[in-house]
């Protein structure tokens, strides 16, 4: 693994005229890292990148690649390489003459060129398209084009912006299963933006997760997965998200429309309690349960969603579709393990 390709990012501040895109932001990154920047739309993340690709000044804090201060230095002496949303193919340009386009502005030899070009672009499988122009690939193939251009120069730093959101549904995966062997093969640190948690939490080492300009949460996957920091991320990770209900912590017990369901030492008060759909289950006939009534059941094929209401509150439940399904309307008892539970402050959001 390279021992390049660090960043640091301390207090970065970016103002739009009176808005505050991003609040004091404080990442570290490792060489070699896969790093998602996963976020809902407007939190920050392609802001964050142009930042680190030097397209942007910043209005506060400082910037670091590995041990140099690039807070103010420019796109060109960074060593960094960007994949934007759209390709940015240079229309007019064959494939051969896109890829090479890093290398020319560097002045690099001709000969070299050519070998350069040929062996990034057999590394993303368009080794047989070199003499076409980008108007005549499929998505896809522009997109690996995109990504050859970026990788023909072996920079420091890999920054994707959503690079697979023009893709179809099964290309996307392949791709994005392509792009981390290529990461990983290329030793790189790639920081990539998406607004996909699912995208996010297959591919990367490490995620960190933007909310209204601030980060909120970092960790693996898993981490972020089994104990999210705050209501907002519990509820945007997880097909489907978590089910947040409202309750209460009266006498070290959480208490859902008044009745008992967990022990807790919570102190009392107006709390979030949260439960995975997976973690839900139905309980047999004759066993105890959160009393539920069944609204609708989604089959998805492999496994059913079944959606519940709780008293007032609605909740989302899923199992595999082996058994038979409940019937709509049907009262049910819910059960889960204690430890599947997660709970959250109401007012700040913040785990308990
Ligand atoms: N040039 C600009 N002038 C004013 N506001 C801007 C400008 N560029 C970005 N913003 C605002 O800054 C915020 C963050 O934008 P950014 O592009 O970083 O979001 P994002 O997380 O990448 O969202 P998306 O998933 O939609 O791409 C948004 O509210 C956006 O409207
Ligand atoms: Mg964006």
């Amino acid at each position: 693994m390279s021992q390049f390709g660090s960043v640091r990012m301390e207090g970065v501040v970016k103002k739009h005229g009176s808005f505050t895109a991003l609040h004091g932001m404080d990442l570290s990154i490792h060489p070699g890292e896969f790093f998602a920047l996963l976020g809902p739309s407007g939190s920050g993340k392609t802001t964050t990148l142009r930042i680190l690709a030097g397209l942007e000044e910043v209005n506060g804090g400082r910037v670091w690649l590995d041990d140099a201060d690039v807070t103010h230095a420019q796109p060109g002496e960074r060593d960094v390489a960007m994949v934007f949303q759209s390709y940015a193919l240079y229309p007019h340009m064959t494939v051969a003459e896109n890829i090479a386009f890093p290398l020319k502005m560097i002045d690099t030899p001709k000969a070299e060129i050519e070998g350069a070009v040929k062996e990034a672009a057999a590394k993303v499988n368009i080794g047989h398209l070199l003499a076409r122009k980008p108007g005549q690939l499929s998505g896809g193939q522009q997109q690996r084009c995109a990504l050859a251009r970026a990788i023909v120069r072996k920079p420091r730093l890999f920054l994707l912006d959503e690079p697979l959101s023009n893709l179809d549904a099964k290309l996307r995966i392949e791709t994005r299963a392509e792009l981390r062997r290529l990461q990983r093969a290329l030793g790189v640190t790639a920081v990539y933006v998406t607004h996909d948690q699912e995208e996010a939490m297959t591919i990367a080492d490490r995620v960190a997760v933007f909310m209204e300009g601030r980060l909120v949460q970092t960790g693996t996957p898993k981490d972020i997965f089994m104990k999210p920091a705050t209501v907002a991320v519990a509820g945007f990770i997880g097909t489907p998200p978590m089910n947040l209900l409202n309750a209460t912590v009266a006498d070290g017990l959480v208490l859902l429309d008044g009745a008992p369901v967990l022990a807790t030492e919570a102190r009392a008060g107006d709390v979030v309690l949260g439960m995975r759909p997976g973690d839900l289950r139905i309980a047999a006939a004759d066993m105890p349960g959160l009393p539920a009534r069944v609204e609708f059941v989604e089959d998805l094929g492999d496994a059913l969603i079944v959606h519940v209401a709780i008293g007032e509150q609605r909740a989302k439940l899923k199992t595999d579709a082996s058994g038979a399904p409940p019937a709509e309307g049907q009262p049910v008892r819910l059960a889960f393990a204690p430890e599947a539970a997660h709970l959250f402050d109401r007012a700040s959001g913040q785990r308990l």
